[in-house]
């Protein structure tokens, strides 16, 4: 057994958002998934939407108090936009809103608990798509803008750490290409290229009012970032891969980090004519409003391969002709949430940023393990025994050391998540939480993790029983 030892000051926590969390309370307005579960209720897990949640709105105060008993010294979640503005033009406020982000900050500084603040987590106002276009329309950009300059007018001196959006190659992704979240549209590639470029605007300008108020914290962003590892060395399966890797995670890494989009994606999207329709000045915004550091979610690679039928994606134009999804026989998997299991990513994540990002310093702000049923593993007291949650951390834990000792410069490790909370139309199907959340009641309750993560926090590090190659 060895002790894997983590720096003074490492950060141990999780990551929820408001959506995902809080409930409607004092709801005004409806975001793009309140919207969708009111029109398509049948789309959702056992029918369950996002109106109560895991009601954080009324639990936070015992919230904070279980996260300072899983050994959190920080967390994050979002403030939503729905919720906190009343008229999207004016940015008038609403003061209940105001009054409960306000409490949650108190909160957790009552607890000792660093709160880092997400802007965006897929929480679109429905009005903003239906009468603008949403993430297609500049105009949203700049009302965007105008809504966290309310967040840091009133709560900038609180918080010391933002983040502009969380996973916003999702909202194309599934949002444009494949259908999986509201608008639910597919094969919308020409679209999807214009939300990329959007949303990379939208964050520059929000860095650039942040960093201009001269306020005393730092901004960044949270990028889902999914190796693409080839089928094979073959010419064509590496240059699906690089396709895939320039499109899912360089299209909003390098602009984060270094102000630019990345060249080779360009020139495919410029010779295919699907080009976002940008200006100089937007570009130079883009290329001088860079991140302070980087949060980056893991929960799964991609694998990929030269496509097969790339004549079946020409029109309308998709990305899938230049890549397809791979499934490596061989691959662990968590059954429940049909992801690969795989944490040697985590480390070559970590080397990426590390020798091609100028060694940022970054965070895993995301990594988890969603298991269905999991009253399949409670005891006779009702404890959850989640054994396979710990294994997973401390696999990932291990091989993100390795990358640390090297030489990665991370910070912190949030998990996925604190305590059981809703999960877009998957809603509570899997359960990630270090506490369990009975919906009946919404009692909360730590599991065997819960404890565990208490520990490693206590003690900067866990024993190991190391394997090869970690
Ligand atoms: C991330 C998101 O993609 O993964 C979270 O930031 C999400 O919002 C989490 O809940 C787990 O994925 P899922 O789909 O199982 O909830």
């Amino acid at each position: 057994m060895e002790f894997i030892s983590f720096p003074k000051d490492f950060w141990w926590g999780a990551a929820t958002s408001g959506p995902q969390s809080e409930g409607a309370f004092d709801k005004k307005h409806e975001n793009v998934m309140d919207h969708w579960f009111h029109t398509k209720p049948e789309d959702f897990f056992q029918g369950v939407g996002p109106d109560v949640a895991s009601d954080f709105y009324h639990h936070y105060k015992e919230d904070f108090k279980l996260m300072k008993q899983c050994g959190f010294n920080s967390f994050r979640t979002s403030i939503q936009w729905s919720r906190l503005i009343l008229d999207f033009e004016t940015f008038e406020v609403d003061e209940k809103a105001v009054e409960f982000y306000r409490n949650v900050i108190q909160e957790a500084k009552n607890n000792g608990i660093e709160l880092v603040m997400n802007l965006h987590h897929f929480d679109m106002p429905v009005e903003l798509l239906e009468k603008y276009g949403g993430w297609e329309s500049k105009k949203v950009v700049d009302l965007f803008v105008g809504f966290a300059k309310r967040c840091f007018e009133l709560f900038g001196k609180d918080i010391r750490y933002w983040t502009t959006f969380n996973e916003p190659m999702v909202i194309p992704e599934a949002g444009y290409l494949y259908g999986f979240h509201y608008p639910n549209y597919k094969g919308k590639g020409k679209e999807a290229m214009q939300v990329i470029y959007n949303i990379n605007l939208a964050s520059a300008k929000v860095i650039e009012l942040y960093h201009s108020m001269n306020l005393e914290g730092k901004i960044g962003i949270i990028l889902n970032l999914t190796p693409a590892y080839p089928r094979s060395q073959s010419k064509e399966d590496l240059a699906a891969s690089e396709f895939t890797d320039d499109l899912f995670n360089r299209s909003f890494l390098d602009p984060a980090v270094y102000g630019k989009l990345p060249e080779r994606l360009i020139k495919v999207l410029e010779k295919d004519g699907v080009l976002w329709e940008y200006t100089d000045e937007e570009l130079e915004v883009i290329s001088k409003n860079t991140v302070d550091f980087l949060g980056v979610n893991y929960y799964h690679p991609k694998r990929v391969k030269a496509q097969d039928h790339p004549e079946n994606f020409k029109t309308p134009w998709q990305p899938d002709q230049y890549f397809e999804e791979w499934f490596w026989p061989e691959c662990r998997m968590n059954p429940y949430r049909g992801w690969e299991i795989y944490p040697k990513a985590i480390y070559d994540i970590a080397k990426n940023v590390q020798d091609n990002y100028g060694n940022i310093p970054w965070f895993i702000s995301e990594n988890g393990m969603g298991v269905e049923v999991e009253e399949k593993y409670w005891d006779e007291d009702g404890n959850v025994q989640d054994d396979y949650r710990i294994d997973f951390y401390e696999e990932h834990l291990a091989w993100l050391n390795k990358a640390m000792k090297e030489g990665s410069n991370c910070f912190g490790f949030h998990a996925w998540t604190a305590f059981d909370c809703w999960s877009w139309n998957n809603a509570y199907k899997n359960r990630y939480g270090f506490i369990k959340v009975d919906l009946e009641t919404q009692e909360r309750t730590i599991k065997k993790s819960g404890h565990w993560y208490n520990e490693l926090s206590k003690q900067n590090g866990f024993y190991y029983d190391l394997k090869e190659g970690e």
